[in-house]
């Protein structure tokens, strides 16, 4: 049994979607092929405080003795203060003593784990992990760079115009960023750049609304994305690096969202959503989103595994992307495991191909 992969799964972190997390650590430490890998969980607080494993196993049954709603929305408050820093270091250092992992599987969404700075303390810490590397998960975290690296890719997108907040405060950088506004018309999306989990999203309806949203989305981000909307469909299609070849997609999935947009508590606390896999689109479609979906992935140089999400435009039939995200869920409700599901690959196989995908990485610059 020694010989079995020792993976670290780690779970939590300073985000507003740290309950979100327990979930998919949960699925993760059930479903890893128990013959091949030793599944140790990994809690790292709201503080940034990283835990053992008895410890972690302990916040694992906390959070799920508390009721799912609650547990759920549990996440970092703004102002919220880190842990000081040296009991940071200290912490990571001894949850790695005490797991020894071989290898890191995070799951830790949003901010931290999504972002680029999670990837970067194992890139120092020499912690080989699941899923994109650094620079990857940064780009793919905001939504102004990732929109930047689609569109040098060639991959058709919702008009939009970037809103830095010093641009935004300063009258005559407002002034030249109002009219690119205008012409994207009305109703409008604005987003902050980096959030997730549609935190800090409004859509406007009149052009008196447009400066709330901005601010709302600028006290989460320092840069907001102000888009034009769309009626649409929505579909998603899940990604992995090839083993020897070319990115794969699965068959795309639908959301169909209860609320007039697909917001934080549509996707894990109301259950009047509902998604369709496979979504029951043209061939031709299916086939685009699929090939556009791969396209997504080089264009942000990901790796291991993603989730790509498309606006399908009711009245023309159009396929736009809208995001990707590189720690997609893995709850009972999550799409991408559903999807590869569809696709003919099952759980406990997904799992031991994202982890072997970890080794594959090249070593940087050594
Ligand atoms: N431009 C748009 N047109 C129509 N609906 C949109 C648009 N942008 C966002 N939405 C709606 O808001 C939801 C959340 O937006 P999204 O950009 O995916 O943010 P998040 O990163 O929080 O998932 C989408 O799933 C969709 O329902
Ligand atoms: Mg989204």
């Amino acid at each position: 049994m020694s010989q079995r992969t020792r993976v670290g799964v780690v779970f939590g972190g300073p985000s507003r979607e740290h309950g979100v997390s327990f979930l998919s650590a949960r699925c993760l430490l059930q479903n890893l092929p128990v013959d091949r890998y030793e599944a140790l969980p990994v809690f790292v607080g709201k503080d940034g405080l990283w835990h053992g494993v008895a410890e972690s196993r302990e916040e694992m049954l906390r959070y799920f003795a508390r009721p799912p709603r609650e547990a759920l929305l549990d996440g970092v408050v703004p102002g919220s203060r880190p842990a000081p820093a040296a009991d940071t270091v200290e912490s990571f250092g001894a949850a790695f003593r005490d797991g020894t992992w071989d290898v890191a599987f995070p799951i830790v969404h949003g901010t931290f784990g999504e972002d680029g700075v999670l990837q970067g303390l194992f890139e120092a810490m020499n912690v080989p992990y699941v899923g994109f590397g650094v620079a990857a998960s940064a780009v793919g975290m905001d939504k102004v760079l990732m929109k930047a690296a689609f569109a040098a890719a060639g991959i058709p997108q919702v008009r939009s115009v970037g809103v830095p907040a010093a641009a935004w405060r300063a009258h005559a950088r407002r002034a030249a960023l109002l009219p690119r506004i205008e012409a994207l018309g009305l109703p409008l999306f604005v987003k902050p750049a980096c959030a997730g989990s549609s935190v800090g999203i409004t859509k406007v309806k009149k052009p008196g609304d447009l400066e709330a949203a901005v601010e709302t989305a600028l006290a989460v981000d320092a840069t907001a994305l102000v888009e034009e909307a769309v009626d649409a469909r929505e579909i998603e299609c899940a990604v992995l690096e090839g083993e020897n070849g070319p990115t794969e997609a699965s068959l795309p999935g639908e959301i169909v969202p209860a609320h007039e947009f697909y917001d934080y508590e549509d996707k894990y606390i109301d259950d009047r959503s509902y998604s369709v896999i496979p979504a029951e689109i043209p061939e031709a479609t299916r086939e685009e989103v699929r090939r556009m979906a791969c396209a997504a992935f080089d264009a942000v140089g990901g790796a291991g595994f993603a989730r790509v999400d498309f606006f399908l435009e009711r009245a023309t039939g159009r396929v736009l992307l809208n995001e990707i995200n590189s720690l997609p869920g893995f709850t009972p409700i999550s799409m991408f495991p559903k999807m590869w599901e569809a696709a003919g690959l099952p759980l406990d196989a997904l799992l031991d191909r994202l982890v072997r995908s970890a080794f594959r990485r090249p070593v940087r610059g050594r």
